[in-house]
């Protein structure tokens, strides 16, 4: 069985399955069913592939339709029982960041992922990018100790998305929504985190209504290995202001990575790698391949609730104003 011959399903229609529908049909791939709770969007969904079925709740999908994979692509308040059913089905499944909003949801996942022996990617971009992976092997051949690790998601209230994302108890709020991918790939280049201790607040939003998330936060981090490390995020940089990235000083190393590059300095000398693979393309297609040549996938879900349990401890520690440990947040059941 090759790539185009999977039958594939979307749960969720909106502005992320939009674009991965689009890596889809760059390799040939023509997905078969579509639910969203808004049938006029699974409807242009199937349209745009020329056809399919369209369903507005996917316990029908998973019922009429024999999936080979699905890609899950639903707010962070809508995870429930979708990932459990498709591992039921023996349907392989995609999932977006944060796969949900609370560590009970998140290991019902892991276990029927497991229990069921389906594949998992949990989409995590940014560990896709040519310039992070160079970045990662030049920190594990040369690197040596890691020190200091600074991250930060600098930018605005997303225009495209719907209004869950102001809403902590729709959203999570920026760390645990966005600032994920940050918290990701400080895991990714720099081990475990070991605790988290959260300043966060709303300061220059309050004229929203309706606006429930933190607009300002710094997470303090001490990683396993012993490094020290700050994230930082906002949601009320200027329009021209936005900065997003991760830099790492190790022993030998020092490293700067942004969504365009990743820089490299030692000694006097600095390489600059341009990233140049679209991170979302890298992921699609990787994840097809693992299931049409049975192999482990990069980020399976276990991956998407580690670092979960990494931003739900920031919210914690900001909740009782102390540091908090991981691995507590991580035992919730
Ligand atoms: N990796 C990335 O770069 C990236 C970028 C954007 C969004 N995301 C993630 O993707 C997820 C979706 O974000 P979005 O920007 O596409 O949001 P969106 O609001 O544009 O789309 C979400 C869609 O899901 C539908 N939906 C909600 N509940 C549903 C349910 N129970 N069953 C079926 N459909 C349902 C909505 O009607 C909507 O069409 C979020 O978790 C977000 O964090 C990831």
């Amino acid at each position: 069985m090759g790539m185009t011959d999977l039958k594939i399903g979307f749960i969720g229609c909106g502005g992320i399955a939009a674009h991965h529908l689009n890596q889809l049909i760059s390799l040939s791939v023509k997905p078969i069913a579509f639910c969203d709770i808004d049938r006029s969007r699974a409807s242009s969904f199937a349209q745009r592939v020329g056809a399919g079925s369209v369903y507005t709740d996917y316990h029908d999908m998973f019922e009429k339709e024999r999936l080979d994979a699905v890609w899950i692509c639903i707010p962070p308040f809508a995870h429930k029982d979708e990932v459990v059913i498709a591992a039921e089905k023996n349907v392989n499944v995609f999932i977006e960041k944060p796969i949900a909003l609370d560590i009970a949801t998140g290991k019902s996942m892991v276990n029927a992922i497991r229990k069921y022996k389906v594949k998992s990617w949990v989409g995590y971009h940014w560990r896709q990018y040519d310039g992070v992976q160079r970045a990662r092997t030049a920190l594990m051949r040369e690197g040596g100790r890691i020190g200091l690790i600074e991250g930060y998601w600098w930018g605005w209230i997303p225009s495209t998305i719907g209004g869950w994302w102001i809403k902590r108890d729709m959203s999570g709020g920026q760390v645990v929504e966005q600032t994920t991918h940050i918290f990701d790939l400080a895991r990714f280049l720099c081990g475990e985190i070991g605790t988290v201790y959260t300043e966060m607040d709303t300061i220059l939003h309050v004229d929203i209504p309706g606006f429930t998330i933190e607009d300002v936060g710094v997470f303090t981090l001490r990683f396993v290995n012993g490094a020290v490390g700050v994230i930082s995020n906002t949601s009320a940089a200027q329009p021209i202001g936005g900065t997003v990235g991760l830099k790492v000083v190790t022993k030998n190393l020092q490293l700067e990575i942004s969504s365009q590059s990743a820089k490299i300095y030692k000694g006097m000398e600095s390489t600059e790698i341009r990233h140049s693979v679209n991170p979302y393309f890298e992921e699609d297609k990787k994840f097809l391949k693992s299931i049409v040549e049975n192999t482990d996938t990069e980020i399976p879900i276990e991956e998407g609730l580690r670092t979960l349990a990494v931003t739900l401890t920031a919210v914690e520690s900001w909740r009782r104003k102390t540091p908090v440990k991981v691995e507590e947040v991580l035992s919730q059941t």
